[in-house]
C-alpha cells in the first residue's frame, strides 16, 4: 500500500518543491536585461530539445525517417540527415524572441539574423551524433551563448561576435536525447544536470563535478595509424596498463556522439581524444571549435575538469572562422595534463 502511495508521493511534492530549470536559472543568473535574455533563451532552447526528443522517438515509423540523407553537403562537408535539419528549424522557431540577434549552425553557411534588439549571440549543433540516428544511441543538441559586441544588425559584422574566443561565453550547455532526456548547463556558477520529466527539466542531485584523477579514455581507435606520436604513446601507456608507465589499467568506451561520451565522463570522469590525424581535413581533428569544443570546455572547466587542443586551452583560442576544427581532448585534469606534457 506504501508503495502505491509512495511514488504519487513524491511525483506531487517533487512538483511543488522540486528544482526546475526556469528556478535554478533565475537564481543563478543576475536578473539584469542580459541576465533575462540568457534565462529565456536557454528556456527557448529547452523547449527546442523537448521537441527534438519527440521527433527522434518515433525514428523510422514509416512516416519518419529522420537518418536519411537530405540535401546538401553542410559546411564542413558532412552529408544532412533529415534529423539535422530537423533539429536546426526547431532551434530556430524556438528563438524567435527578442533576445537573440544571431543564430549560428552546424548546418548553416553563416549568420541567421534574427532580432534587431537582441543581445545575444547563439551558436549550436542542432543534431550532435548523427551518424547515430537510426541506431537508437544517445545523440543531442550543443550550445553556446555569447554577448552581442556587434550595433549593426548585418551578418558579416554580427559573425565577428560569434568568433569570441570560449572565454567570453555567458551560458552553454548540451541536451542528451537518449533513454533519459537530459540537459547539463553552465551559467558561469559550477554546472547542473537535468533530467525531462512530463515536460519539465528538474535538477538532478548529481552535480557535475569532474574527478581530477580517472581511468577511462574514449577515443575511435580505428585512426590509430593515423595519430601523432603523442596520441599513439598517450593511449599505447593507458593500454600497457599497471606494466606501463601511468602503471595503472585503463576502461576504454567510445559512443560515437560527442554528447553520450561527453555526459558518461561528467558522470564517471575520464578522458575524451579526437586528436589532428593524418587523414586529408583531419588535420585539426573532426570536432568544431566555436559550436561543439568552447561550449563543451566551458561545461569542463566550470565542473573542475582540462580542456584542451594539446597545446592551447580551449576556450582561449581566438576562431578564426565559423566552421573550423579544432583537436580537443578534454576531461579529469591529471589525464589531459598527462597527454600535453608528451612531446608532440
Ligand atoms: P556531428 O554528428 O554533429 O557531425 O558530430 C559527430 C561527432 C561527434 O559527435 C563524435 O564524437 C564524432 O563525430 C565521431 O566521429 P567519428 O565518426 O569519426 O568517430
Ligand atoms: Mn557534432
Ligand atoms: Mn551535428
Amino acid at each position: 500500500l506504501l508503495k502505491f502511495f509512495r511514488a504519487p508521493f513524491f511525483e506531487i511534492w517533487r512538483d511543488i518543491v522540486g528544482d526546475r530549470l526556469e528556478h535554478y536559472l533565475s537564481q543563478s543568473i543576475k536578473q539584469d536585461e542580459l541576465g533575462v535574455s540568457i534565462k529565456n533563451t536557454i528556456l527557448s532552447l529547452s523547449n527546442a530539445s523537448k521537441k527534438i526528443a519527440k521527433s527522434l522517438a518515433k525514428n523510422g515509423l514509416p512516416e519518419n525517417q529522420l537518418g536519411t540523407q537530405v540535401g546538401d553537403i553542410n559546411s564542413d562537408g558532412d552529408t544532412q540527415k533529415a534529423l539535422d535539419l530537423i533539429a536546426d528549424e526547431k532551434i530556430v522557431t524556438a528563438l524567435k524572441n527578442k533576445n537573440v540577434v544571431a543564430y549560428f549552425s552546424e548546418e548553416q553557411e553563416s549568420a541567421l539574423l534574427l532580432h534587431p534588439e537582441g543581445n545575444l549571440i547563439v551558436c549550436a549543433d542542432p543534431l550532435d551524433g548523427s551518424s547515430n540516428i537510426d541506431n537508437n544511441t544517445s545523440v543531442g543538441t550543443i550550445f553556446s551563448i555569447l554577448p552581442r559586441k556587434t550595433e549593426v544588425f548585418e551578418a558579416e559584422q554580427l559573425l565577428r561576435d560569434a568568433l569570441q574566443s570560449g572565454i567570453n561565453q555567458l551560458a552553454s550547455g548540451f541536451f542528451v536525447y537518449g533513454p533519459q532526456t537530459s540537459l547539463i548547463l553552465t551559467t558561469g556558477k559550477g554546472a547542473a544536470a537535468f533530467l525531462l520529466d512530463k515536460e519539465e527539466f528538474f535538477k538532478m542531485e548529481w552535480e557535475p563535478n569532474l574527478p581530477t584523477k580517472a581511468s577511462q579514455f574514449a577515443i575511435n581507435m580505428s585512426n590509430m595509424r593515423f595519430w601523432s606520436q603523442r596520441t599513439r604513446s598517450y593511449i599505447q601507456s593507458c593500454l600497457d596498463g599497471t606494466e606501463g608507465t601511468f602503471a595503472k589499467n585503463y576502461n576504454m568506451r567510445w559512443c560515437g556522439s560527442l554528447v553520450a561520451d561527453a555526459w558518461r565522463i561528467f558522470r564517471e570522469g575520464g578522458i575524451f581524444l579526437y586528436p589532428e590525424d593524418k587523414r586529408d581535413n583531419y588535420n585539426e581533428g573532426r570536432l568544431r571549435l566555436v559550436y561543439e569544443a568552447n561550449p563543451l570546455s566551458f561545461l569542463v572547466e566550470q565542473a573542475g575538469g582540462r580542456a584542451t587542443d594539446g597545446t592551447t586551452d580551449i576556450l582561449n583560442i581566438q576562431p578564426g572562422s565559423l566552421h573550423q576544427r579544432v583537436p580537443l581532448i578534454f576531461g579529469s585534469e591529471e589525464e589531459v595534463i598527462k597527454y600535453e606534457s608528451l612531446n608532440k
